[in-house]
């Protein structure tokens, strides 16, 4: 198969996996991650994320359409797509009785290193996610992310050019997160492409040059994180009053910041937009007013507030019955 793009890391045309049982669980999917990028692949529980992953990955077989992944295809140079990507999955089991060196040393084995050359990369991949000082500790005495920055250097001991991470921080608390986004954006500094899947919009606004939203197998939404935060419409900022009393005050002395709508007594939501750059301008506002503020904070759009805006529901509200 063509490569349709010149310089194309990822080139996905009307991919479907239909599952035994007949759920299309990825239903037409079309994208094109350019070398050097980072796509976020976002969609609620179910959206067919790890299936399209899977697919490109070569560990399932698509049931429709092609793709292609460094240039090879999925399908029919299998082998030479798994030598060019790194993966790491949602469910990666990691042996439990192993050390985090012993794991990586094995790894790189397996990759065709000689034992010299697997035990020098494993230190340099140790050093690298930060695990040196756990290096020689059984795995099952790591935490969650420090597994996560383990599945990640076993992902990178063949220096592949494309990396599939299939929901890296999911149940990481925010330092962990913050940690591994600093790694992903060093690798892809050094050029790698990332292919990542998130629930988190956040975590596809921090990282992600573009995004594709996927709903029930197929992508409702593509852009960068800008365009589809302006999907949402104009940032709002909430405002909590210390006294209630005040808010009808309140709401009058706002009004020339944006349009205000209620939220509860006292909580006002202010729609500008400025976003953040308004806030000292309407805590002046308040100030002259004499009325007392106990909050005012950026209400950050989730992915159900894209979600809503692109597909008229709610991501929750997705308990469809496919019989
Ligand atoms: N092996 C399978 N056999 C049958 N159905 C499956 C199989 N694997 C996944 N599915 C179904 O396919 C759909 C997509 O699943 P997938 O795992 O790709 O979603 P996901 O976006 O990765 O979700 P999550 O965020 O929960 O990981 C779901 O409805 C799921 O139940
Ligand atoms: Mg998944």
């Amino acid at each position: 198969m063509e490569n349709a793009g010149t310089d194309a890391a990822i080139v996905v045309e009307k991919l479907e996996r239909t599952y035994p049982g007949g759920l299309k669980a990825v239903d037409g999917v079309d994208l094109i991650v350019a070398s050097g990028e980072i796509y976020g692949f976002l969609g609620p529980n179910g959206a067919g994320k790890s299936t399209t992953v899977r697919i490109l990955t070569t560990l399932l077989r698509p049931t429709g359409g092609h793709a292609t992944v460094a240039g090879y295809d999925v399908v029919s140079e299998a082998s030479q797509v798994r030598r060019s990507i790194g993966v790491a999955l949602q469910e990666a089991a990691l042996d439990p009785l192993m050390t985090g060196r012993e794991l990586l040393q094995l790894q790189g084995a397996l990759h065709g290193l000689r034992r010299p050359e697997s035990k020098t990369r494993a230190s340099e991949l140790l050093e690298r996610v930060d695990l040196v000082a756990a290096s020689d500790r059984l795995l099952n005495t790591y935490s969650g992310g420090m597994r996560r920055r383990l599945d990640l250097a076993m992902a990178l001991v063949h220096r592949p050019s494309v990396l599939f991470l299939d929901e890296p921080t999911t149940g990481l608390d925010p330092v962990s997160r913050a940690s591994l986004w600093r790694e992903l954006e060093s690798l892809n500094d050094e050029g790698t492409t990332i292919f990542l899947t998130t629930q988190y919009l956040e975590e596809a606004e921090q990282l992600a040059d573009r995004v594709g939203i996927i709903d029930h197998g197929r992508i409702v939404a593509e852009g960068t994180p800008q365009e589809l935060g302006r999907l949402v419409g104009e940032p709002g900022l909430y405002v909590k009053l210390i006294d209630e009393t005040q808010t009808d005050r309140a709401r009058e002395a706002l009004a020339e910041h944006g349009a205000v709508s209620d939220r509860e007594a006292g909580g006002l939501t202010i729609r500008t937009a400025l976003g953040a750059r308004a806030i000292a301008p309407i805590v002046r506002s308040l100030d002259e007013a004499q009325i007392e503020v106990d909050a005012v904070e950026v209400e950050e759009p989730t992915l159900d507030d894209v979600f809503l805006a692109v597909t008229g529901h709610r991501a929750e509200d997705d308990a469809v019955d496919e019989g």
